[in-house]
Formats: C-alpha cells, structure tokens, sequence
C-alpha cells in the first residue's frame, strides 16, 4: 500500500526521499512523487510507474532543500497517472499533501469546496485535504492541519508540507500506519522503518488520531483534540542488511532461504525440553486465561489466513479446544458469538492489515481477549493486543509471504504445546514435539539444496496456464498457500483444494494441460491421496507429488516426485511448502515476472 516517508534535516532532502521511496517500493505501487520546500518556495514532481521513473524526472532538476515529504502511492480512487499521483497540492500552491488511506466523506467535502469557488483536478480522495488545510491555515500549520482532520471521516497517515512554514513537517494517522525517526539534527516521518533504517534506528510509533510536527532538532505529538502526548522513541534492532539482497537475486528468494534461520530464531529461547513444554513470555499474563478458554477464533487474511487453518488442525488436535477460522474481513461484519471463555488469535505478518486490525478491534469491543501472532515488532496489532506472540522472522520485503508463513505455523506450533501441556497432553509427548520442531531448520535446509530438481519441473511447466494444488489434512491449507503463491507472483491460475473434493467439480477440468501438484506424504491418509492422485492420471492429468522421502513407490504413479524429509505428521506443512515456494518463484522467473513486487498487489493492505 502507499508509502510515505518525510526528512527535514541539515541534509539535502531529495537523495534521502529517493532512497527512501525504493525502501518503501515493496509495499507495493503505481505512483510515486516528491515534494520540497526550496527557497523560491514549494517544488514538486510526480509519476505514474516505478519510483526509477521519478528519479529520471528529477535528475533534469536542480533541488538544494532540506525538507521535504515524498509517497508511493497504490490507487484507490482514481487511476495512476501523474495527476492523481501524490503529492496532491491546494490551488495557491503552498501546500502539498501525502496520503496512506481512504477519505469516506471526500465528495461531500469535495462538493462545499467546489461550490466556494476551488477547482480541483484530481481523481484522488487526497485532494481535499490539501484545500482544507489551507482553508485553515492562520499562520500555525500544525494547527490549520488539526482544523482540517477535524473534518475528514475515514483512514489516513498524512504528511504535510507549507512554504509558509519552511521549517516544518506536520504529519497524522488515523488508522494507517506511521512513525518518526529521530536522527542528530534531523527527524523524518515514515510508513515504515525500512525507510529510513539507513539514517536512524530510534522510532516513536504515532497512534491514531495523534499529529506530530517535526523540526530539525525536535518533534511534538498532540491528538486531534489537542492533548499534549509524550512518546518514548525506541531502538529497533533491524540491520540494514536485513532488508537488503544479500546476494540473492530476488528478496523473496533470500526469504525462502532464510526459512532455516527464521524458524531457529522463532523458537529460541522458549522451548523448555525437560517438561515437554514452551515458556512464551507475552503470554505469560494470560495462563490462568488461557487454561479456562473452551474456544478459539483464529482471524487472518491471506497467507496468515492459511497458517490459521494450520492452526486450527494443530490446537484441535492436540489442545482439544474448537477452533475456528475466520477471515477477518468477514468476521469485522458478522456478529460473532463471543464469550469470556473465547480467546481470539489474531495473525498478521505486518499488523497493520486493516481488515485485520478491524476485527481485532471488533473482537475486544465484543469482550474478547485478543492475542497478536505478529511478526513487526511495534505494529499496530502488536501494540493493540492484549498479549501475544512475535515470529521474529525479521523484515519480509518479497510482497508474497514465504518466511513469515513458515513462522507463524511455529508459533501456532508452540501456543499448541503450550495449551496441550495445560490440559491433555504428556510431558513425553510435549518433549516429541519439541524435539520434531527442533528438527525442522535442518529439514528444510535438505530440500533448499535440492533447488536445481524444483527448478528443472519449473522449466517444464512455466507455460502452463492452470494449475490445480491438492492435499488433505493439514496440508491441504498448504495446497491453498501453494496456489495462492503461484497465483500471486507468476500470474498463472491456481487452484487449491482439498484432494477429495475434486471429484466434486474440479475433476471437470482435468486433462493434459492442467497440472496438479499434489502433496502426498506417507501419513495417516496416504492412501487416500494415492487414490485422489489415480482420478487425476485417469484423466490424463499431469502429478507433480511432495513425497516423503524413501517412498520409492510414488515415482510409478505420478509424473515427477518432489521428495521431502520424515517429519511428525502435523508439523509436516512447515516442510511440504517449502518446494510449493521455489515452484512458484522459479516459474514467475521463468515468465519474467517482477517477483517481489507483483502486479496489483501491495505488502501490507492497510485498506479496506
Ligand atoms: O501482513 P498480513 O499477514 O496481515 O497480510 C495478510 C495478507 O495480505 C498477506 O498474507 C497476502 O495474502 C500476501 N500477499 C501473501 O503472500
């Protein structure tokens, strides 16, 4: 989604920006444009396209400034083209205006302002807050921009800038995310810390309805009705290598082959092997709570949404608690029945999905307690929520999610031994399934280095325009990542589904040219699978299997096998993904697709 970040400073302003804005381009983006305050009074230059298009812009230009707001923008209202790109100027020219969010009442207020006379020329919902501020404006931009927000009903984080007010940056949220960075004689303003990791690592987070004004030397927080705020700045521990390529030729390669490490580090420190049981700290206000609940609503999207559904196998099977799965998109609109015995999970890599976010809100207006599974130290969620758990998979850049997915199914894996241990099972079962999870890391190193096979069935597929994705049990939520995954960065239809439907309908579409990859692995329903996999054959259908490893007899039955190390048959999705992931990457390669940053899509939705 949009993108904002913000520097006023002793250096010049515009490098920064454009660093800036490439940081923030895996958010995803169709626009992009700079604003800043030079002495002969307010520049701006915008563009339709990738942030490299701005930059040819500017290179035509001379800019000295210190100050300056810059924005990707991810269209909502209005195409992306140079006008409606951000940032979105008043008509006197004094102010310039960058946007994350949705104004819901911006043609009404679009409407007042036109009938006074104002010509305005976007798209955009932003505009209007351009026109309001200076509606406002008395001298005190600060203040002309509270006038204004007063105003405006819906989502934002803004950044604004006046050449009447040459010394400052006044930024807001109100549901999207923001934060200040305080560097030595110099702040910035961003939508997240990538953007400015390079000059600072100490954030303060601005909560909704809060405005900050920043200077070069300090900074101000005050919420909309004008109460004075003191906020803490925080040290971030990300590296500025940790959000870099090292090497690798895509951010959702290096993330796919981080998965070893992300998942040593999601369980270090909270495995407790003699007692067969985990010690996971942000939960340890909630154990009496959490030994009393008799049922879990586990909310997510996307991706999140699937290691829910991972979840609930896991926490049914081994705490024998009801879990059910709902995408917080639709549970923020039902009236979901919730009691003081319901603990509601709550899943997001980035916490800040709006849609997320909502039901969260919604769940504990209901009187629900709600646990954050997150993995952005100081997002919303993680700061909204009661309690909870972060996977610690450090900074995911690649717009699909492959490192985090793998994390949070081992977080669930752990609440899961931790809520088992509370009720039905053993110390020595507690123990089996520490020691299966202690396994993993070394697991999937085995098959990352097993990529030249996965590439090789790429190359033999990557023109296929269908693909079906089979499994069942736990893994049939990975047959939905894995199309999900292929769907999102190779632009190829996929479809997941639970390998007994399929002769409910998909069977339909079963011939030559449709592939199915089907996860087989020897457990308690192997045989049902095979059976599944017969149907496809019978069909002419194409099988490419994840198999466990010393299953030499599934090579006779299917067109290509993918072997995957034995691992305790629930915790097998943390394996069974991994080459669905490298399938996906190698075929949209293989297409030339812009992996990390696909068409359409944004990292973090942050609307709804
Ligand atoms: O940050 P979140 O986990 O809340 O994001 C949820 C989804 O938007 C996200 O998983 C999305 O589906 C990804 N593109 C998946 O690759």
């Amino acid at each position: 989604m949009c993108g904002i970040v913000g520097y006023i400073g002793q250096q010049k302003a515009t490098p920064i920006l454009l660093e800036g804005l490439k940081r923030l381009e895996y958010r995803g983006y169709d626009s992009a444009g700079i604003a800043l305050l030079e002495d002969e009074g307010l520049k701006h230059e915008k563009s339709a396209g990738k942030v490299h298009m701005l930059e040819r812009l500017l290179a035509n230009r001379t800019f000295t400034s210190h100050i300056g707001i810059a924005h990707t923008r991810w269209a909502t209202h209005g195409e992306p083209t140079d006008l409606n790109a951000h940032p979105q100027l008043d008509d006197t020219g004094n102010i310039a205006v960058v946007h994350n969010g949705i104004i819901e009442n911006y043609r009404a207020l679009r409407e007042v302002l036109e009938r006074e006379g104002h010509n305005l020329v976007s798209d955009t919902d932003t505009e209007v807050i351009a026109y309001l501020i200076n509606m406002y404006y008395n001298g005190d931009l600060t203040e002309a921009v509270r006038m204004a927000l007063s105003q405006v009903e819906g989502t934002y984080a803004i950044a604004v800038i006046d050449s009447r007010s040459p010394d400052k940056i006044v930024a807001a949220r109100n549901g999207a995310p923001l934060l200040l960075g305080q560097g030595q004689g110099e702040n910035f303003v961003a939508s997240d810390v990538a953007a400015i990791l390079r000059h600072t690592n100490k954030v303060a987070y601005i909560e909704d309805k809060e405005i900050v004004t920043l200077t070069a030397d300090n900074y101000h927080i005050s919420t909309i009705e004008n109460v004075e705020i003191s906020r803490k700045v925080e040290e971030i521990n990300w590296s500025l290598e940790m959000i870099e390529k090292a090497g690798h030729d895509h951010f959702m390669h290096k993330e796919i082959h981080e998965q070893p490490e992300t998942l040593r580090n999601a369980t270090r420190g909270r495995l407790n092997i003699e007692e067969g049981t985990v010690r996971l700290n942000g939960l340890t206000d909630h154990l009496e709570d959490l030994s009393r609940i008799k049922r879990v609503i586990i909310t997510a999207c996307g991706t999140s949404w699937h290691a829910a559904l991972i979840g609930e196998y896991l926490l049914e099977e081994y705490a024998q608690i009801p879990v059910e799965v709902e995408y917080a998109s639709e549970f923020r609109y039902r009236s979901p029945i919730i009691d003081e015995n319901t603990l509601v999970l709550v899943i997001s890599q980035s916490g800040e999905t709006a849609d997320t976010l909502a039901a969260m809100r919604e769940a504990r207006r209901k009187g629900a307690k709600a646990l954050g599974i997150v993995n952005v130290v100081g997002s919303t969620i993680a700061r909204e929520s009661d309690g909870g758990v972060y996977i610690h998979a450090g900074p995911e850049i690649g717009v699909a999610s492959t490192k985090a997915f793998t994390s949070q199914i081992m977080v669930l894996s752990l609440i899961t031994i931790l809520l088992g241990r509370m009720r039905n099972i053993s110390a020595n079962m507690g123990k089996e399934m520490i020691e299966a999870l202690e396994s993993i890391p070394e697991k999937i190193q085995q098959i990352l280095d097993n990529e030249i096979q996965i590439k090789e069935i790429a190359e033999t597929y990557y023109k296929s325009n269908n693909f079906l994705y089979l499994g069942r049990g736990v893994n049939f939520p990975v047959a939905l990542e894995g199309a999900l995954k292929l769907k999102e960065i190779s632009y190829i239809h996929a479809e997941g589904y639970p390998a007994a439907e399929m002769k409910h309908g998909p069977i339909a579409l079963i011939d030559e040219k449709m592939p199915a990859v089907v996860i087989a692995t020897k457990d308690s329903i192997y045989d049902k699978v095979m059976s599944n996999i017969a149907q496809v054959r019978a069909r002419n259908g194409r099988v490419i299997a994840i198999a466990t490893e010393g299953d030499a007899e599934i090579a006779n039955h299917v067109n290509h096998v993918i072997f995957i190390p034995q691992i305790k048959q629930c915790f097998s999705p943390l394996l069974s993904v991994i080459p669905l992931q490298l399938l996906a990457y190698h075929m949209a390669v293989l297409r030339k697709c812009n992996i990390d940053q696909p068409r359409n899509l944004a990292k973090s939705v942050t609307v709804e």
